[in-house]
């Protein structure tokens, strides 16, 4: 005999799906647990040493270009001095950003000393080459943290380092892109003058990525 009760029915269904639901909170936590316990929430020992040197690599980029700065000042082009000098500064945010990273994961931050920009300038191409050659060699510095984090399964500092990817993108790209104005116009009095009125309209603008 089929005896219709809907209250009961409906009891055992509200059951099952609270059943599931603890069912499934409990993988879902479990799951949460291995992550954690499998260390992927820290940094590894060789990503923070690097992350470390390239903080000393962005002060040491943020002295370079301040040398480039005063060898322009000294050769009375002020705005090829701005526009190393604004460099500088931002070389100086990328230091202190990889600062905040790695305090903001816990890790000590070790500063070392800053070598001493050690290019001679003899022509006003000279910096503008070793700037472009510097950058280049940035870029090599980023991409090998990238491989370390990507080779640790490290998602957060991959994320992190994407930003710079980006950056050093530009950073070849403007550096490139002094060289072949200059080839432009520098040959001449009046198109190095111009040259110079445009570098010296460069302004300081804060990084786009916070920590
Ligand atoms: Fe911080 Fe120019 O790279």
């Amino acid at each position: 005999m089929h005896i219709h009760m809907p209250g009961k029915q409906a009891q055992t269904g509200l059951e099952i799906e609270k059943n599931m639901d603890i069912g499934l909170r409990f993988w879902y936590n479990l799951i949460g647990y291995i992550l954690i316990l499998g260390g992927k929430a820290m940094l590894s020992k060789k990503v923070v040493e690097l992350l470390n040197d390239q903080v000393n690599k962005e002060f040491y980029s943020a002295y370079l270009y301040l040398d480039m700065s005063n060898y322009y000042k000294n050769e009375g082009l002020d705005g090829f001095a701005n526009w190393y000098k604004i460099q500088a500064q931002e070389e100086r945010d990328h230091a202190v950003l990889f600062i905040e990273y790695l305090q903001q994961n816990g890790e000590a931050v070790v500063l070392e000393a800053i070598g001493k920009p050690d290019k001679e300038f003899s022509k006003f191409t000279d910096p503008l080459e070793a700037g472009a050659e510097h950058e280049r060699f940035v870029t090599g510095l980023i991409h090998n943290i990238y491989a370390a984090a990507y080779d640790e399964k490290d998602f957060r500092t991959m994320q992190f380092l994407d930003w710079f990817v980006k950056e050093q993108a530009e950073e070849e790209e403007n550096a490139d892109d002094l060289i072949r104005k200059f080839e432009l116009f520098g040959g001449d009095s009046k198109g190095l003058y111009m040259l110079d009125n445009e570098l010296a309209a460069r302004v300081y603008s804060a990084p786009s990525l916070t920590v």
